[in-house]
C-alpha cells in the first residue's frame, strides 16, 4: 500500500561542538554524514545523516542570538525539532490549525535544502517543535 501521508522526515539535534557531534554519530550510526549545509535563515550550519527515508540533523549556531543558540543556553544539547515529511504543505498546515497547533509560520518559507517548510509552536503540540516539510510525491 502506498502511504502518502506524513511521515518522520528528520530530527533535529542542537549541538554545542559539530565536528565532535558529528564524529560521535558516524561511529554511533556506522555512517559517514551524507552532506553538510548551512542554512543562513536560520543561522545554522548542519552535518546530515541519511537513515533510509529519514535524516538526523546535527546543528550548531554560527549566529549569536538565534533560535538554536538560545536552545542551546536554555536547553543545553539536545532534541530540538522533528519534522514530519508531508506531500502537500498547505494541507497540512490547515490541517495543523484545524487541530488547534499554532503555526510559527503563517506561510511556508525556504528551509534546509531549498525545501518548502512551516514550523509549529511546541507548546501547541505537547512541547514538540515541530516542521512541516514538503517533501516530493512519490
Ligand atoms: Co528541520
Amino acid at each position: 500500500m502506498d502511504w502518502t501521508g506524513p511521515r518522520i522526515d528528520h530530527v533535529g539535534i542542537a549541538v554545542r561542538d559539530l565536528e565532535a557531534a558529528a564524529e560521535r554519530y558516524r561511529r554511533l550510526l556506522g555512517t559517514p554524514p551524507a552532506y553538510r549545509e548551512r542554512v543562513a535563515s536560520d543561522g545554522v550550519d548542519a552535518v546530515v545523516f541519511a537513515l533510509g527515508t529519514s535524516r538526523v540533523e546535527l546543528l550548531t549556531p554560527f549566529l549569536d542570538g538565534s533560535p538554536v543558540d538560545r536552545f542551546l543556553g536554555k536547553r543545553g544539547e539536545a532534541l530540538h525539532h522533528l519534522a514530519y515529511g508531508v506531500v502537500d504543505l498547505r494541507a497540512a498546515m490547515a490541517r495543523a490549525t484545524a487541530a488547534g497547533a499554532e503555526l510559527i509560520d503563517a506561510e511556508p518559507r525556504v528551509g534546509s535544502g531549498g525545501t518548502l517548510v512551516a514550523f509549529l509552536h511546541p507548546k501547541s503540540v505537547h512541547g514538540v517543535l515541530t516542521e512541516l516539510v514538503q517533501i516530493d510525491g512519490h
